[in-house]
């Protein structure tokens, strides 16, 4: 009998990448999964096929290859649908990812909503694309954005959302559902209750934890969510962002277009019906067929399972980094409220040397600030070097990794 772990194992061939060797013939090693995720057959399959097969432009058409190509995209949609539980497909927008979904939620929802005074708060863990898009948008509406501090364990302190609330003035609240640097899970649950109570819409920065564990997006209960597909197996350039109903219904067209229209006059326009009119142009349509074969493939191993293999690589991990001499874990030790990532530093050698000299041995981990740098400025340092796992990721991966650290203890004589 197949035990969890060794089905696991078995999917590694799924992903041809990783029969490559890199430096000097090394095997390759890849713990930057909170980057971006390697990508199977089934993926890269089905882009090919599309392009092969079905390529045409969408919902413009109404010969064979047209129909086929519009029905390829619109399926995808539904699987999303279903993938984060979702009951009204015209609450999908497809965009470029994470940053494009943020910034089209200032755009056409912060600009008409937000006025002089208001407050947007975020925290101080958030990657730069859930920071910038809120202070171009505060600074043009003379507007002010605030922070959810962080504690030493990585968690966010949400006193500071009550003092915040408490004011009257919040018309947003922003967070990710997992940190990217840190690997903590957020306790959106309690953050939207807060919210709620008070009338304030959330948008939740789900990038780094749908990839990873179930979510459900009914019972979650924020207005505006964002994640993207190449950190999920899918293609880079494509992700969704969702937006309840009477929200979405506020909202004024982000680009202009193509498809986004009804009709078009000389001086004046109506715009199409939901999720179109947020869909300007030909969209990106063979990476989203390509998004769709990779929620098969997460929906074929079960998101629960997914959860249950990083807990048991991230505690692994944990248990044999916490033993090499001199090596800094950031972020909880408890498991239940972290991810797949671990941030360290490693005595006082920079990170970029870390990767460097690690990277001969055909370990791939980010260095750097993560496009975090509040985060970097709250733990006081300028770097950080990060692992991050995803479900081909194997307790061998994680020797390597160990063992490839006393190297570097060697080269700076730690
Ligand atoms: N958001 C990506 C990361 O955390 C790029 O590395």
């Amino acid at each position: 009998m197949q035990t969890a772990e060794s089905s696991f194992e078995n999917l590694r061939k799924d992903f041809p990448i990783l029969k490559r060797t890199v430096r000097d013939n090394k095997h390759l090693v890849y713990l930057d999964n909170a980057s971006t995720t390697q990508k199977p057959n089934q993926v890269i399959d089905a882009i090919t096929n599309y392009y092969q097969n079905h390529n045409a432009n969408i919902h413009r058409a109404v010969y064979a290859l047209a129909e086929e190509a519009t029905q390829a995209y619109e399926e995808t949609r539904d699987k999303i649908a279903k993938f984060v539980n979702i009951k009204d497909r015209q609450e999908i927008i497809f965009v470029r990812g994470t940053t494009e979904a943020i910034n089209l939620v200032a755009y056409a929802w912060g600009r008409p909503h937000i006025k002089e005074g208001d407050i947007i708060v975020t925290t101080e863990y958030e990657h730069h694309s859930n920071i910038v898009p809120w202070q171009i948008l505060t600074q043009e509406k003379h507007a002010k954005l605030e922070y959810i501090g962080m504690d030493d364990n990585g968690e966010l302190i949400l006193d500071d959302l009550d003092k915040l609330i408490a004011t009257g003035k919040v018309k947003l609240v922003t967070f990710s559902l997992m940190s990217n640097v840190l690997g903590t899970i957020t306790d959106a649950q309690k953050i939207i209750e807060k919210c709620k109570a008070a009338g304030i819409p959330t948008l939740v920065d789900g990038a780094q934890a749908v990839p990873h564990m179930k979510v459900d997006l009914e019972k979650l209960g924020c207005d505006f969510f964002a994640f993207s597909g190449h950190k999920m197996l899918g293609p880079t350039g494509i992700g969704v962002l969702w937006v309840r109903k009477p929200v979405l219904e506020t909202m004024s067209p982000f680009h202009g277009g193509g498809d986004m229209i009804r009709e078009v006059h000389k001086y004046e326009t109506t715009w199409n019906d939901l999720p179109y009119k947020f869909e300007a142009g030909t969209p990106n349509i063979a990476d989203v067929v390509g998004l769709g074969a990779a929620i098969d493939y997460l929906t074929k191993i079960g998101m629960d399972n997914i959860r249950e293999h990083e807990v048991e690589l991230t505690k692994y991990a944990i248990e044999k980094l916490s033993q090499v001499k001199g090596l800094h874990i950031y972020g909880t030790k408890d498991i239940s409220k972290r991810g797949g990532v671990i941030s360290f530093n490693f005595a006082d050698v920079h990170p970029h040397d870390v990767a460097q000299i690690i990277d001969e041995e055909g370990i791939a981990v980010r260095s750097g600030h993560h496009c975090a740098q509040v985060l970097m400025e709250r733990l006081n340092v300028a770097a950080t070097s990060r692992a991050s796992f995803y479900i081909y990721n194997t307790k061998e991966d994680i020797d390597v990794l160990v063992n490839s650290l006393n190297i570097v203890a060697k080269v700076f004589k730690l």
